[in-house]
């Protein structure tokens, strides 16, 4: 019996629900975190006033070895705010239709014309040809995005864009920590915006930080996360309250100097899992380009059913119920969002499709025992054995 899958009432490989995601502020609160916070609430000097978020801001610079950072209230607002400083408003843009929601709510909000691009499907990022296939005399950026930190084609964006005269904007919502080529992403391109979320390796709890060496362009995004206020209350420009509180900057200051080590143990988790997985038909894992390295925010590969004997659907649920959660990140993709299913333009998104219809993806943390990765292994071994009665179960 027990060594049936758990949908085919063995036990279950986990007792408890096993998360997607797990931030570690906690490992953080005996460490001076807390004494941090209580010092920002005492001095009554919460937010706009520069101490520990220049500290912060300073720190990432360092960092990633870029000129500016800056902080902001989220990855979304940093996004929003540079397309606009970039002058992009009204404009069309090329992006990725496998993303997140967010890398288009940006162009939405600067009112352009959004056209997807497909993805290359070993990389999971935006393809440098297809970006060239949709450039027309109206495109004036592109937008790329580091997916799960795993550093984009950059060098060929970079030559596409200066050949066309686009700006290029990267999401680096994931890849906080990634390197292309021996760089810190954050360097690249006109601007690289970060997010600090919860599910994001650093966590500011909520927060985005605006990586650029343009200092123009910093100064400005200094302005306009502020409502655009300069000086005082004379507002230069429409801007938004995307302000980073000192309490978020903070917290971030305390993760950061540990997250190369965060890196470094989830690259290791991969190389595990992939180990304990590379006998099983079927699973596909994303490609890491050599030279580069992947935050692995996210740990996700796409299964193809007729090799691997079970869909997407029937392995997370299958994995459910042996207590693991997963995630498909990103269905659906952007073309069929309801919110932008008629708001934008596309040819053919042939990768995009295979890639959103077929991905899982896996728990992974900054810190995760050997025993926990090799018990998720364990499960999909198991439910790969059973494959055909696990079908009939899920019918
Ligand atoms: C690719 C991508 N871009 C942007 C965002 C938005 O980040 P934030 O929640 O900080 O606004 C996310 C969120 O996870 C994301 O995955």
């Amino acid at each position: 019996m027990d060594n049936k899958p758990a949908i085919l009432n063995g036990r279950a490989v986990f007792d408890k629900r096993l998360p997607i995601i797990r931030p570690n502020v906690d490992k953080y609160v005996e460490k001076e975190l807390l004494k941090d916070i209580s010092a920002v609430l005492n001095s009554n000097m919460l937010t706009s006033v520069d101490i520990k978020l220049k500290k912060f801001e300073e720190e990432l610079e360092n960092y990633i070895g870029v000129k500016h950072v800056i902080g902001v209230s989220s990855c979304t607002s940093g996004l929003i705010l540079s397309m606009q400083a970039l002058g992009l408003r009204n404009s069309e843009v090329l992006v990725p239709a496998f993303t997140f929601s967010a890398t288009v709510h940006a162009a939405y909000w600067n009112n352009c014309k959004i056209r997807f691009v497909d993805i290359d499907r070993e990389t999971f990022t935006i393809s440098p040809e297809e970006v060239e296939k949709n450039i027309s005399p109206e495109t004036k950026a592109i937008i790329a995005v580091h997916m799960y930190g795993n550093p984009c084609y950059i060098e060929r964006l970079q030559e596409i864009a200066s050949k066309h005269n686009l700006k290029l904007i990267f999401d680096c919502a994931h890849a906080l920590g990634s390197s292309y080529q021996g760089k810190k992403i954050g360097q690249f391109g006109d601007v690289e915006v970060f997010s600090a979320s919860p599910t994001k390796l650093l966590t500011t709890i909520e927060g985005g930080i605006v990586a650029t060496n343009n200092t123009e362009l910093a100064e400005m995004l200094k302005i306009d996360r502020n409502y655009g206020n300069y000086p005082d209350y004379s507002c230069k420009r429409p801007g938004l309250n995307a302000r980073m509180s000192e309490i978020n900057a903070v917290t971030g200051l305390h993760q950061l100097k540990d997250l190369d080590k965060y890196v470094e143990n989830r690259n290791s988790y991969v190389d595990k899992f992939k180990k304990e997985l590379k006998n099983i038909q079927g699973i596909n894992f994303q490609i890491i380009k050599e030279g580069n390295v992947s935050t692995h925010k996210d740990f996700g590969f796409t299964v193809n059913e007729n090799e691997f004997g079970l869909n997407r659907y029937e392995l997370a649920r299958a994995l459910n119920a042996e207590n693991i959660m997963t995630k498909f990140y990103f269905y659906p993709p952007m073309h069929k969002l309801d919110a932008y299913k008629e708001k934008a333009e596309y040819n053919d998104l042939k990768n995009t499709e295979l890639v959103s219809n077929n991905v899982i993806c896996l728990p992974i943390y900054n810190f995760m025992d050997e025993e926990t990765i090799n018990k998720i292994c364990k499960a999909i071994i198991r439910i790969h054995k059973f494959k055909t009665e696990v079908k009939e179960a899920c019918k």
